[in-house]
């Protein structure tokens, strides 16, 4: 179990703003004192580029932030640090993903995204298919907000060259059987390459990446307490060796030549330039503090919160709560509209309360339309959430209502 109460001292904005419930995690999560010092230690102690000073704090630099390379690949049981790849957020990882594989689309060729996918994991992939005359297909989920193996076997074909796919939806919470997903994928056509986006996934729960199967796996650093402006990438060592840079400057090179540049090896040749060494280095000390909570009981904590949420949440009147009704089928991430009160309208009385949830189509705006929503409201969890913060957003909805009877 998780000491929430406790927990929350770790987290300086509880005390700079008393009264904050913050419910908009699956957007971005707040920062414990751990992470905010670990990266003020770079700036104050060894604010040194990295990998060019033959001087001792540019080695202490470089030696950190090599050292949560290594720390992020044993978080999500990755074999080899050298799939692990920095970039600035999730997105950035599919965009790489997406210029690497795009090079080699051809005309015909298929790209499968779920309509569940947020815009990250969506648009680049509809870009390079229009850019390269492949077709794009998408995957519906059932009544039951769940992705179905049997329409996935009818879109695919031996043409399909990749299969995209959110671990968690950041709208309906649905949490997609992964290993099961890319077990059927490869069987029928083994060449087709699977990315996972796992930006809410890995926050939340144990990822076991070679356990997966899968090919790509993307997530960014903001949404599991560690600093924005820092993403991940996990690719699996002969693709990555095999895909050109994305990028090209310094640091990425072997060596250049006036008429050509000879590469590094993966990660580094597709870390063009300075990276964000003291974001990386904050979320190594993010990764050691959700180790000793345990991600099992991250996970338990927000199974017995989404649980409660539930049960208070299903009382208000005129309310619909999307995605699975199995706690185990979903995420701490619940998106809801409530009759004749538009989503904007309901986040911004909360907001008068201090209440902060999120509204709108989330960034994926396929999904909504495939539902028939302009948008929804969201509430989502994480650690530091409480029963008490779940009371205050019910208490909050039956004022937002209040105020429009
Ligand atoms: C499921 C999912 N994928 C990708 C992203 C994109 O993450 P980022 O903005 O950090 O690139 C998000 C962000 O909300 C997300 O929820």
């Amino acid at each position: 179990m998780l000491d929430t109460d406790e927990l929350k001292n770790d987290f300086p904005i509880f005390s700079h703003i008393k009264d904050l419930v913050y419910l908009d995690s699956g957007a971005t999560s707040l920062k414990p004192r751990q992470v905010i010092a670990k990266e003020n230690e770079y700036y104050h102690k060894y604010s040194a580029n990295i990998f060019r000073g033959i001087y001792k704090i540019s080695e202490k630099a470089t030696a950190e932030y090599e050292a949560v390379r290594g720390k992020v690949a044993h978080f999500i049981g990755a074999k080899n640090s050298r799939e692990i790849v920095f970039v600035r957020n999730a997105t950035e990882a599919v965009n790489l993903v997406a210029a690497g594989i795009g090079k080699t689309l051809k005309p015909g060729d298929e790209i499968i995204v779920s309509i569940m996918e947020h815009h990250s994991n969506f648009v680049p992939w509809q870009q390079r298919s229009l850019k390269k005359n492949a077709n794009f297909k998408i995957w519906n989920t059932g009544r039951d907000y769940m992705l179905n193996l049997l329409e996935l076997e009818k879109l695919m074909s031996s043409r399909t060259r990749l299969v995209a796919i959110t671990a968690v939806s950041n709208v309906l919470g649905t949490i997609n059987p992964i290993k099961k997903l890319v077990a059927t994928i490869k069987k029928r056509i083994p060449e087709s390459l699977v990315l996972i986006d796992g930006a809410q996934a890995v926050p939340h729960m144990k990822v076991d990446i070679e356990d997966l199967g899968c090919d790509f796996y993307v997530f960014s650093s903001h949404k599991m307490l560690g600093p924005t402006g820092v993403g991940v990438l996990w690719g699996r060592y002969e693709l990555l060796h095999e895909m050109h840079p994305y990028q090209y400057g310094g640091d990425m090179i072997q060596a250049v030549y006036i008429d050509h540049t000879d590469f590094k090896d993966t990660p580094h040749k597709f870390e063009a330039g300075t990276p964000h060494i003291a974001g990386v280095i904050g979320l190594g000390a993010a990764i050691d503090y959700l180790k000793d909570l345990g991600m099992e009981n991250v996970r338990r904590h927000e199974i017995e919160l989404t649980t409660y949420a539930f049960e208070k949440l299903k009382l208000i009147n005129g309310i619909t709560i999307y995605g699975p009704t199995q706690m185990e089928d979903r995420g701490g991430v619940i998106s809801f509209t409530i009759e004749k009160i538009h989503a904007h309208d309901i986040a911004q009385i909360l907001d008068s309360r201090n209440i902060c949830i999120r509204a709108g189509h989330h960034c994926a705006m396929p999904l909504h339309l495939s539902l028939n929503l302009v948008s929804t409201a969201r509430a989502s969890f994480y650690v530091y959430s409480t029963e008490k913060d779940v009371d205050a957003l019910v208490e909050g909805l039956k004022f937002v209502q209040k105020t429009f009877s």
